[in-house]
């Protein structure tokens, strides 16, 4: 007789057959029981709940049993019952159980519950076998999985924008170099600086910030494109909104103008959030009643709000005006503080806010230029808890005007003349935007603090895993 097949626990815990042989593999949540029975509570991951497996002592060598504890790995082969007990379904009734691995009760880490988030980062290599990333991660890949669907379905292309460049998208100037030069003797240039031209490249290369003018060349091609990668950041911001390495998704659609493109990030995010109301609503639940007992009312009331739109410069004069003791000045040129962001939304509008037409000199270079002389066609998504969630606009199409700005903006020409270029040949209005992926987890999820809702965060001072 050859082995049973495994069952997900997911397919078991839905099941409509019963009084079969079924085989489960996962890690032991908690073993309890009584002189004659013991308690198993088994999970694999497929879904938040784990399953009941009952072992009558009895039949069963005690050694074995002995073995079974909080965070060891089994095997069980059983009879697959509707459950007598209270608080499940369905149960298994073991026959036999192969231990796997043991997880010594003494030391290891999660054997009790109840650990702090803080505490959890330390252990981040095991933290994915707690309920609470476990719902995470789950969350993280529907959420994954509907990006690349909504874009399918709305006639998108996904390009590979490249993790390694010579350019600098956002000119905010923290990047991460690459380079194979010997740290400690690097090859000089006769004027006593390093010698970029001896590295791999034959040139200065970083990690990227954003695949957005990679994007932009294919859009003036493919017309609809996305994409969706890792993007780093050495900005030594030490928040609990802020990662070094996080992912960005980054649409970019030529014939677009600002407005098209405040339509297609209220539509995507409203798609995004419903997408998981409706796929991923155990962990959801799970999530609502530890941490954020509004979160499932947050979520609906973002799907079915319209999203209020307004120009940067209200917004100054809705700050100046409504009394709130901030701690930093309002005024206009400045960046919005997370503060002000948040009071616009959680206080003001009480709904997510499409702020547009920021001052040129806090933009990036590449943003098109409004009649006025002084904005640009900006557009920050700001939503409640979170503060920005997306940042894009319509850019720059005319040539001489986005050279002027790269100019002033002291930016080396040679560095992108290719970007320039694609306004030399057939240039058209265009328009896109970045969606923070960690950012979006965080709003979804209700978690508190970004390095909860990455596997592995990577932050100052922090890459130990
Ligand atoms: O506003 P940002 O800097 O925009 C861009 O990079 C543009 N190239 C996007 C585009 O138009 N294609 O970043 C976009 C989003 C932010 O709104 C935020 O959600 C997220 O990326 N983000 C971060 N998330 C985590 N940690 C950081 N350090 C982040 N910096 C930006
Ligand atoms: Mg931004």
């Amino acid at each position: 007789m050859h082995p049973l097949k495994r069952t997900p626990i997911k397919d078991l815990l839905h099941a409509k057959e019963f009084n079969i042989e079924v085989n489960v593999k996962g890690w032991v949540r908690t073993k309890r029981g009584n002189k004659s029975l013991a308690f198993i509570n088994l999970n694999d991951g497929s879904i938040i709940h784990g399953i009941q497996v009952v072992a009558e002592l009895a039949n069963f060598d005690e050694n074995i049993i002995k073995l079974i504890t909080t965070g060891s790995c089994i095997s069980v082969t059983g009879t697959l019952v509707q459950s007598q007990g209270q608080g499940q379904a369905v149960e298994i009734q073991a026959k036999n159980i192969e231990v796997y691995g043991t997880a010594d009760a003494e030391v290891y880490p999660l054997q009790k519950k109840g650990h702090t988030l803080e505490f959890l980062r330390e252990i981040a290599h095991l933290r994915p076998r707690t309920n609470t990333f476990g719902a995470v991660l789950r969350i993280r890949h529907a959420m994954s999985y509907a990006i690349h669907k909504y874009f399918n379905d709305n006639g998108f292309y996904n390009i590979h924008s490249p993790i390694i460049t010579g350019s600098d998208a956002e000119g905010a100037g923290a990047m991460f170099r690459v380079t194979t030069l010997d740290a400690m003797n690097p090859p000089k240039t006769k004027e006593g600086g390093i010698d970029y031209a001896e590295d791999f490249f034959g040139k200065e290369t970083n990690l990227t910030v954003s695949g957005q003018l990679e994007a932009e060349l294919a859009a003036l091609a493919l017309t609809k494109v996305y994409t969706f990668g890792p993007t780093f950041r050495a900005e030594n911001s030490n928040t609990a909104r802020h990662l070094a390495e996080f992912w960005m998704i980054e649409p970019e659609v030529a014939f677009n103008d600002l407005n098209d493109n405040m339509d297609l990030a209220e539509d995507f995010l409203k798609y995004l959030i419903n997408y998981a109301l409706t796929h991923c609503m155990d962990d959801l639940e799970f999530l609502e009643k530890m941490y954020e007992n509004e979160l499932l009312s947050r979520l609906r009331f973002v799907v079915n709000e319209n999203f209020e739109r307004l120009h940067y410069t209200q917004a100054v004069e809705i700050l100046k005006e409504c009394g709130h003791p901030f701690e930093f000045p309002v005024d206009w040129g400045a960046d919005l503080q997370s503060e002000h962001e948040r009071y616009l939304v959680e206080k003001h509008f009480k709904r997510p806010v499409i702020l547009t037409h920021y001052p040129k000199q806090i933009k990036a270079f590449y943003m098109k230029q409004s009649e006025d002389g002084k904005t640009v066609k900006a557009m920050d998504v700001l939503f409640p808890g979170i503060g920005e969630i997306i940042g894009g606009s319509q850019r720059e199409e005319d040539h001489d005007k986005l050279l002027t700005r790269i100019r002033e903006m002291g930016i080396h020409e040679k560095d992108v003349w290719w970007y320039l270029e694609t306004r030399k040949y057939g240039t058209c209005p265009h328009a896109g935007f970045g969606l923070g992926f960690e950012r979006l987890i965080l709003f979804v999820t209700g978690m508190g603090n970004i390095r909860d809702v990455i596997p592995f965060p990577r932050t100052p001072k922090n890459a130990e895993f």
